[in-house]
């Protein structure tokens, strides 16, 4: 007979037996859900009360997010609260972390410079993130932690009231069109968002985030061509 329980097993590994069946099912759907943190009921309701950004902090402060471990500070916004266009990113890096403010790393700097190229200076736009917290090394944040976050993005839209949203990258994407298509299919076409606590829609379009131009210069011509059809826009109406 065998001496111990390993021995058994592997024993069974060379008689060609890879798993075990267990007395119950995994519940997959379970598993789901909990690593789903969606904002409790009380959030939702006392977000739709909130019209004033300096008091969505707050509230997302006393959300229990896992993403809220080893990060130093919410980088929520930076710009002009009046502002009519909402630049929207991913989540903020290293230095956001640190400073509590969006884009003021590499990043931030290069998007510095594509707006002046537009003339348009920070100070004249709001700027926001998709998930307000430094995700562990930098990585992206996963489908459940943009809906985590997403009842957050929609109040500060309601609230800005902007005429234009400018989205940078992947995520912020996702987040507002609520689509897996790539930047590429998204780019060059404007798309409408709306809430159910909107009137009426607000014009989006999509460019590559800052710091994938900063890995593939290549896609330098084409966010140029996005940055002037957005300038387009802003002057024309
Ligand atoms: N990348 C982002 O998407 N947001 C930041 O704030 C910084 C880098």
């Amino acid at each position: 007979m065998f001496q111990s329980n390993k021995e058994y097993l592997e024993f069974l590994k060379q008689s060609g037996v890879h798993s075990f069946l267990q007395e119950t099912p995994n519940n997959l759907f379970e598993e789901q859900q909990k690593q789903t943190q969606l904002p409790e009921d009380k959030d939702i309701k006392s977000l739709d009360k909130i019209t004033e950004i300096k008091d969505l902090i707050p509230l997302i402060l006393n959300h229990n997010s896992t993403l809220r471990k080893n990060t130093k500070n919410i980088a929520l916004f930076d710009g002009n609260i009046k502002s009519k266009l909402m630049i929207i990113g991913e989540a903020p890096g290293k230095e956001e972390d640190e400073q509590g403010l969006p884009f003021i790393g590499s990043a931030g700097q290069l998007l510095n410079k594509m707006l002046s190229a537009i003339e348009l200076e920070r100070k004249d736009i709001y700027i926001t993130n998709t998930i307000p917290w430094k995700l562990p090394q930098n990585r992206t944040p996963t489908d459940q932690e943009i809906l985590e976050f997403l009842p957050f993005l929609q109040r500060q839209i309601e609230i800005i009231n902007p005429r234009i949203i400018y989205l940078l990258g992947t995520t912020a994407a996702k987040a507002i069109l609520s689509t897996p298509l790539s930047l590429d299919t998204l780019r060059e076409k404007w798309h409408d968002y709306k809430s159910i606590n909107m009137d009426t829609s607000v014009k989006v379009l999509v460019s590559y985030h800052p710091s994938t131009v900063l890995q593939s210069p290549k896609l330098k011509k084409e966010a140029w061509d996005d940055l002037q059809m957005l300038q387009k826009e802003l002057n024309e109406n």
